[in-house]
């Protein structure tokens, strides 16, 4: 469906701006991208695509037409009377937000935006709006209206995401603005839930630092699993068919990181401690999981008894699937203690890059093959389709010592030993 609304702006273009923009234009919107990053911004008038990210190319291809990419703020407001902000809200080393990209835009806000809408996609902090609000009135820009919109896609699965939302949440303090927001999604059929801009900000983080729990939650039953026998996967089937409770986000892994969970889940944790109160039940989810990545190498000395120049593959950078997104990453965390303990570290991935990981001292592959030939051990850190390939005797053959820990049970257990290899995998009985 066609929505044909006012023309839209972006301001800033990474994963979550990119894929708005190309969304919002698919459904009929004009849209003129902004980012301060020039090369970026070439790179999109040239037609080429800065993420991987499945079906955007594909998106931004079928509606050239309708997308206009620029640097200048004020290019923006000659065409657009409404706005998404879309930067970049890094985690400061306080583990508070860092606002300054929010700030920058802001305060380049022009005086031909008077009358236009900003609309907060950015993951911020609750009373980011008030403050907004006071900041745009204090640099004489009061006509500038301000709405949340906070975003829910996943990369990987982004666009789909953009377009079939489980709800779409506006905060407004003001109706007519939240109309505004809402128009724009009008071709999508999902709830719409209109609320204040403080319960808007708030509801992203808490949906984050919910899922957070489940897994760091699942991923304690399945060390328990592994001390008594039991199956975490049976145990995931089992308490997810409740619809108290649903299936999702229960798979055990050897940890969540990623651009967004650890850095809103500690985001809230801090917001907590600012207003006065400490959220235990955070404390511990973050604690569980940085505990459930360092237990790999528990594991595998375990096995090998030294790490001191073992040769050791990490299969998988991206900090999921279908992304080339590494922020945050298992594999880094991985690599580091790795690296500390002597062993020499040999990575590859389908498509993220290797460069942080080069830096502490890996070495990446071209492919799984060469990274696991000659390896003490291999593990599976992101569950890239591709892996399933592993199993294969003759691959397993190439490796010094056939040790595979799958630490996102990809694998089936039976054919990962029937082809050779000595498998581990995370909670399950037969892994
Ligand atoms: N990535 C996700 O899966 C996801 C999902 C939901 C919400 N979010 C939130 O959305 C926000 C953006 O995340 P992202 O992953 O797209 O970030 P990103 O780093 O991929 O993209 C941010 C972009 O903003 C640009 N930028 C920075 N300052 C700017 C300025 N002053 N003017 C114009 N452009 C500027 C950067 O150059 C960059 O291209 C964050 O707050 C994040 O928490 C992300």
């Amino acid at each position: 469906m066609r929505t044909g609304q006012e023309p839209v702006g972006v301001i800033g273009v990474g994963y979550v701006g990119l894929v708005t923009s190309a969304c919002l234009a698919d459904l009929g919107q004009q849209v003129v991208c902004c980012d301060v990053d020039a090369a970026k911004i070439a790179r999109l008038r040239n037609g080429e695509v800065p993420i991987h990210e499945p079906g955007i190319d594909e998106l931004i291809r079928r509606n050239r037409d309708r997308l206009t990419f620029v640097t200048d703020l004020r290019d923006v407001f000659v065409e657009a009377s409404i706005a998404f902000i879309c930067v970049d809200t890094p985690p400061l080393v306080s583990g508070d937000a860092d606002l300054s990209r929010v700030n920058a835009v802001i305060d380049a806000m022009p005086s031909s935006a008077d009358g236009a809408l900003l609309v907060m996609k950015s993951t911020v902090p609750v009373g980011t709006g008030a403050s907004v609000r006071a900041r745009l009135d204090r640099l004489g820009r009061g006509g500038v209206g301000y709405a949340s919109n906070p975003e829910f896609l996943r990369e990987g699965s982004a666009v789909s995401d953009f377009m079939a939302p489980d709800r779409v949440v506006i905060g407004s303090d003001d109706a007519a603005n939240a109309d505004r927001v809402a128009r724009l999604y009008a071709g999508l059929d999902t709830e719409i839930v209109r609320t204040d801009v403080a319960s808007a900000e708030m509801t992203k983080l808490a949906a984050n630092a919910f899922l957070a729990t489940k897994i760091s939650f699942i991923n304690e039953i399945a060390n328990i699993c592994e001390n008594v026998g039991a199956d975490v996967s049976e145990v995931a089937r089992g308490i997810g068919l409740d619809r108290r409770i649903g299936s999702s986000f229960l798979r055990a892994g050897i940890g969540w990181g990623g651009s967004c969970f650890p850095k809103d889940v500690r985001a809230l944790k801090q917001l907590a401690g600012n207003s006065g109160y400490h959220f235990q039940l955070l404390n511990a989810v973050i604690e569980v999981n940085e505990m459930q990545k360092r237990r790999v190498i528990g594991r595998l000395l375990t096995r090998l008894e030294t790490l001191r120049d073992r040769r050791i593959a990490l299969l998988g950078i991206a900090f999921k699937p279908n992304t080339d997104d590494t922020r945050e990453a298992t594999s880094i965390v991985l690599a580091a203690r790795l690296v500390a303990e002597g062993a020499s570290v040999v990575a590859y991935d389908p498509v993220a890059s290797g460069v942080q990981l080069e830096a502490l001292g890996a070495t990446v592959a071209g492919s799984a093959a060469e990274a696991i030939a000659g390896a003490d051990a291999a593990i599976v850190v992101t569950e890239w389709n591709e892996f399933r390939a592993l199993i294969d005797p003759t691959l397993r053959a190439t490796m010094r010592r056939p040790l595979l820990l799958d630490g996102r049970n990809l694998l089936d257990p039976i054919k990962a030993r029937a082809a050779g290899y000595e498998y581990e995998s995370i909670g399950r009985r037969s892994g």
